[in-house]
């Protein structure tokens, strides 16, 4: 297959593509490079052997994304783009609601235009809000999220199922991600934030390497087995192909479904911590401090629907995200920004 994957650049978006690539698929990444790095695309050249193409284009920019599309001519499209900063969709409501919405909406119209109606798109175990007791099944029915970047995700799989409800012909897989971390085994690609790190790994990652002194803990009085909030991390390798494994399997179901991509089992900020202790060979100072706003005690998924119908599961432990996270940042310790041959 051709696939167009917007947000290819991005961390789940890069490691897919190597993934999409090394199951002979041809890939078209569209990217503004807004939240990532042009390098992306000589690392995916280096562990592959293949060079993507690349549409640099502003999925908002409706004329120039019809050009790219229509060069392109994708028979299906992977869907990264977005904004995801939760405390910044809260500060900028209308920034996130008019970009990840808008940015989908220019991509739907394209699709129509050229009547290409598969479609992965990127959601979030945050559309599953606090209405479910963990592991949260795709089959509970109503969403909701606590922040506007959960309810662009909660609105944005409506619409889509609305879509594929209304018109004959579309295959829609929503995806919904757990907590991906880690990187490339190869540690050329991995997760590389602006600015300070909302999340936990890349926070703990930028410790370790003495970029920062102590991770701040969120809460040690959760309801929990050590008192911290426990997560379903899941190894961005794992997840990318979770997105090949949907992919390929699109065809077979018609209309929108939803998928979880997850582990099944729960890890406690302190047990993530120890793995990277473990993988760097060093202690990674920390300091507890209030529970964040809007923060779930436990969260985790029930795999059985993917592991189902989209014959795939995560093989990759805390300790292999632990040991590829770490190689991806002790080579890279200011990510991208490092690489001088741009
Ligand atoms: C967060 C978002 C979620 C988004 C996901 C991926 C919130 C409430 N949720 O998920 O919508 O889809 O990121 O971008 O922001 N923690 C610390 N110290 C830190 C950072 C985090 O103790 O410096 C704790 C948190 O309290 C939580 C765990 O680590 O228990 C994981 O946090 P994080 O990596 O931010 O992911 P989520 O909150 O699960």
């Amino acid at each position: 297959m051709h696939v167009l994957v917007t947000g290819g650049a991005g961390f789940i978006g890069s490691h897919t593509v190597v993934a999409l690539l090394e199951r002979g698929h041809d890939v078209t990444i569209v990217d503004d490079f807004e939240n990532s790095s042009p390098v992306v695309i000589d690392r995916i050249e280096q562990i592959t052997g293949i060079r993507p193409a690349l549409a640099e284009i502003d999925l908002l920019d409706e004329d120039a994304f019809e050009v790219a599309f229509a060069a392109a001519a994708p028979d299906a499209v992977i869907h990264f783009a977005g904004l995801k900063a939760v405390g910044e969709s809260s500060a900028d409501p209308l920034r996130y609601y008019a970009h990840n919405l808008g940015s989908t909406f220019s991509l739907l119209k394209a699709m129509k235009r050229h009547g290409t109606q598969t479609l992965v798109f990127s959601s979030s175990a945050t559309v599953y809000g606090d209405l479910q007791e963990p592991p949260y099944t795709e089959e509970g029915g109503r969403l909701d999220a606590t922040n506007p970047y959960g309810m662009t995700k909660v609105m944005l799989e409506r619409i889509l199922s609305d879509i594929a409800a209304a018109e004959p012909g579309w295959h829609i897989a929503l995806l919904r991600y757990f907590n991906p971390i880690g990187g490339h085994e190869s540690g050329l690609i991995g997760e590389d934030p602006s600015g300070i790190p909302n999340n936990l790994a890349p926070y703990v990652l930028q410790v370790s390497i003495g970029r920062r002194p102590h991770v701040n803990i969120f809460g040690d009085d959760y309801p929990t087995a050590d008192g911290t909030g426990e997560r379903d991390y899941i190894h961005v390798v794992d997840l990318a192909q979770g997105h090949v494994a949907a992919l390929e399997r699109l065809a077979e179901v018609d209309g929108a479904r939803a998928w979880n991509l997850g582990t099944g089992h729960g890890t406690s900020v302190k047990q993530l911590i120890a793995a990277f202790e473990s993988a760097a060979g060093r202690t990674i100072p920390s300091v507890v401090v209030p529970r964040r706003d809007g923060d779930l005690p436990r969260s985790w998924a029930d795999t059985t629907r993917a592991e189902a119908e989209l014959g795939w599961k995560a093989t990759r432990d805390i300790a292999d995200m632990a040991r590829d996270g770490w190689r991806w940042q002790q080579r890279n310790p200011n990510g991208f920004a490092d690489d001088r041959t741009r």
